[in-house]
């Protein structure tokens, strides 16, 4: 048996919420398939954790962390606790300490999903974002001079490095080779004229290592408007960390929403644990209530999946997904529906076992 250790971490809001429904799916995958075994263990690190212990997670918790096969991630950030403390004590933390620095987010409209354009198709909005994930906008380096006084000055330094630039542009000309796609680089070299007069000529140099993929470059504002008015041209995306954050709740958008909307925090190289979890937030409006949507993060344990090697699995999860939006009967709020979350996760069970062909008692677990 191949036993595979996952570390669980719930964080807040709707987190633990859409967790739950995540490692359900997880877990029947294990009941159904004698090759693998999941071992789940949970930790209660975020807000909470900071508000009774004044820290976001365990002082030794990247070692905790080090020894885990992938981690599944809620949410983190609520209220009462500073959102730059939160985010940079955890989420953060970890895609750097842990050199997570592809995040791959897909913006695809299943079938059933809805869509706020006019006139698409399905097949029209089927993208993979590639969003550097380690340093730029995101590199923490900065200043804060003259604090309170009349001439304050604040500083914030994107740091893009040639390896780091390097790295996330060749894994994606490397994506786009493998998938016969076309690669399109979202950046603003008229604007910024150090980091992405830089970024554009990395994207150039390594091109030429590359003479099958078919390139596009575009400035991000207008990736922007072509992302809503023909989002078609879009297949795989390689963008900033900053850039990448934002066009991905734009592209969550157009596929039905940050309730569908799934993220991978992968250190390729498989140095240390790879992280998965949705791309949407602790949700604190829903927090509670039992009504967030789990299939991002569902659609993210299909992720993790893939990245352990059960392709297979991480397919039938995602059909199983998409035959739920099809028959738009478990839907959560967000999606025009009046299903709790866990019913929706029941959900996607039920079309897992109707698509494997296999029978099981339907009780929520
Ligand atoms: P958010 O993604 O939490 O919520 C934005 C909107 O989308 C809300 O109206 C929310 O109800 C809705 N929404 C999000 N996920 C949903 C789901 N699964 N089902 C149904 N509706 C859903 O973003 P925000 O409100 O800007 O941020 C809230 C907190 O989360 C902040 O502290 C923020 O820093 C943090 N945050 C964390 C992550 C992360 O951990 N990866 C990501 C984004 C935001
Ligand atoms: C995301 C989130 C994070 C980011 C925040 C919470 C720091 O918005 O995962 O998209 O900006 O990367
Ligand atoms: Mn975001």
């Amino acid at each position: 048996k191949n036993i595979h250790k996952i570390a669980v971490i719930p964080g807040d809001g709707i987190g633990p919420e859409v967790i739950r429904e995540g490692v359900k799916v997880l877990q029947k995958i294990a009941e159904w398939d004698e090759r693998l075994q999941f071992q789940f263990d949970f930790f209660p690190w975020g807000c909470e954790y900071y508000v009774r212990h004044g820290k976001m997670m365990a002082d030794d918790g990247m070692e905790q962390l080090q020894s885990f096969d992938a981690i599944y991630l809620g949410a983190v950030g609520y209220p009462g606790v500073p959102d730059h403390v939160s985010l940079w004590d955890l989420l953060l933390k970890i895609r750097k300490r842990f050199d997570q620095y592809v995040n791959l987010r897909p913006i695809k409209l299943l079938q059933g999903a809805p869509c706020p354009l006019r006139d698409v198709r399905r097949e029209d909005i089927d993208m993979l974002f590639i969003r550097e994930n380690s340093e730029g906008e995101y590199a923490g380096a900065g200043d804060w001079l003259f604090k309170g006084k009349p001439e304050e000055v604040v500083l914030q330094t994107g740091v893009f490095s040639r390896k780091g630039t390097e790295r996330i542009i060749r894994y994606a000309y490397e994506t786009a080779r493998k998938t016969g796609k076309t690669l399109t680089s979202v950046s603003k070299g008229n604007a910024l004229n150090y980091s992405m007069v830089f970024w554009d000529q990395v994207f150039e140099e390594i091109g030429k290592e590359y003479p099958d993929v078919q390139t596009y470059s575009y400035l991000v504002d207008a990736a922007s408007m072509y992302m809503i008015n023909q989002p078609k041209r879009f297949q795989i995306v390689v963008t900033s960390n900053l850039f990448g954050d934002i066009l991905t709740d734009l592209g969550a958008a157009l596929a039905g929403g940050l309730g569908l909307a799934a993220g991978a925090n992968i250190n390729p190289e498989r140095i240390y644990p790879s992280m998965f979890e949705p791309i949407h937030g602790s949700a604190p409006d829903i927090a509670g209530q039992g009504i967030a949507n789990p299939l991002a993060a569902i659609w993210s344990a299909s992720q993790m999946l893939e990245f352990l090697g059960y392709e297979e699995w991480a397919h039938v999860v995602l059909e199983a997904t998409e035959q739920v939006l099809k028959e738009q009967k478990a839907l959560t709020p967000d999606l025009g529906g009046t299903a709790s979350t866990s019913e929706a996760g029941d959900e996607v069970v039920l079309k897992m076992t109707e698509i494997i062909g296999k029978s099981f008692p339907t009780t929520a677990s």
